[in-house]
């Protein structure tokens, strides 16, 4: 039986975590450099499985030239599918992910983000060691008291939240899917954008990207917030109109912004472009401000994500060479709830 895997967008990091996990499921593992495109599908013929990380371009030509190359599943070694054209997958290809792996590592990046952005650690650290140890322009302000506005509250917002409230922080929450519940034992509320936008210092984006939410922050939802505010960005670059972003910015409007993903992030993130010129004008721009800061889509970067993304991967590709229910498969039918509910595959 075939149950060799092609690794696509394999950085040291990820052949060095898959190496270790993978002696416990001996998977003959082909690692590629490439990311997955139109140009690289065809590295995947003779593998049964493709492992595709968050800026491979899985859309439905992908998907038609893998299924033409004998591959029947995709395993994505991170938890958003907003690459994955699954209406082209469905009944070719199944297409599974990992869920959860470590929310912690997300929710305590974006809380470094804050605390630099507030105090201005990212410039006092250059500062002393060029040996200027002046404080001017350092200023920042007590967390203490003030209002976070959280959108989208699933596993990574729920960390936050909690390591905002030990900072004596004021929550407000937006979902579509509010849990009234857990809400309420954690004493805060629910409001509509309208309401976050406006009373909150911070706001942080935790929601998965869709077409409803693709450009969330946009000029009108800039133009509702607190003057000052600062804008977290650890969801998916598209959440935001880096645009108005940059407008806001210029206008003062916008306190500062910390941005672990970037709409076009795919042609620069992970890579290593330190000689070569920024030809992305956009985020050239974004990377001129002082009160940004972009980090490289690093947010779940910790040594028990690697080990988790590994080992639920890892898992996702024995149950399906076993025959079995694939617990964490996503399809166009089902949009991730109904086959938890039969037991079985989707097709
Ligand atoms: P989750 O699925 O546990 O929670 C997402 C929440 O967003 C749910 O409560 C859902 O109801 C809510 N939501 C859905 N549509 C919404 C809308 N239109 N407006 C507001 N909320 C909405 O997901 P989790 O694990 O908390 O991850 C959130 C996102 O973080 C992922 O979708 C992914 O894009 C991103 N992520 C980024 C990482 C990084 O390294 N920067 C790593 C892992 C995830």
């Amino acid at each position: 039986m075939n149950r060799k895997i092609a690794f696509f967008d394999a950085k040291p990091y990820d052949q060095k975590s898959f190496a270790e996990i993978n002696r416990d499921y001996g998977f003959e593992i082909s690692y590629f450099d490439a990311k997955l495109n139109e140009q690289t599908c065809n590295l995947a013929a003779g593998h049964a499985g493709v492992c595709a990380f968050v800026n491979d371009d899985i859309n439905a030509r992908v998907v038609e030239s893998l299924f033409q190359n004998g591959v029947e599943i995709i395993g994505l070694r991170c938890a958003g599918y907003n690459n994955v054209d699954f209406k082209a997958a469905f009944e070719k290809i199944h297409v599974v992910r990992v869920p959860a792996y470590s929310p912690y590592a997300v929710a305590e990046h974006a809380v470094a983000m804050m605390l630099t952005l507030n105090r201005k650690t990212h410039k006092a650290y250059l500062r002393t060691r060029e040996g200027n140890f002046s404080i001017n322009g350092l200023l920042g302000f007590d967390m203490f008291g003030k209002t976070a506005g959280i959108i989208g509250t699933g596993k990574i917002a729920r960390c936050l939240i909690a390591i905002l409230k030990g900072f004596g922080m004021k929550i407000l929450a937006y979902d579509p899917h509010p849990d009234q519940s857990w809400a309420e034992s954690f004493g805060l509320r629910y409001v509509a954008l309208a309401e976050l936008y406006s009373a909150s210092d911070i706001v942080s984006l935790h929601c998965p990207l869709t077409p409803d939410t693709t450009h969330l922050i946009n000029r009108t939802a800039i133009e509702m917030m607190k003057p000052g505010v600062m804008i977290i960005n650890t969801g998916r670059g598209k959440l935001i109109d880096t645009v108005a972003l940059i407008d806001g910015l210029k206008s003062g409007r916008i306190g500062s912004a910390g941005l672990d993903v970037y709409e076009e992030e795919s042609d620069y993130f992970f890579e290593d472009k330190s000689t070569e010129l920024i030809a992305d004008d956009v985020l050239a721009r974004l990377l001129t401000f002082p009160n940004v800061l972009v980090t490289s889509h690093q947010a779940f970067f910790t040594g028990e994500a690697l080990r988790n993304i590994a080992e639920t991967t890892l898992t996702n590709f024995r149950e399906y060479f076993a025959g079995g229910y694939l617990a964490n498969e996503i399809c166009y039918r089902c949009n991730r709830s109904c086959i938890k509910k039969e037991g079985k595959r989707c097709f």
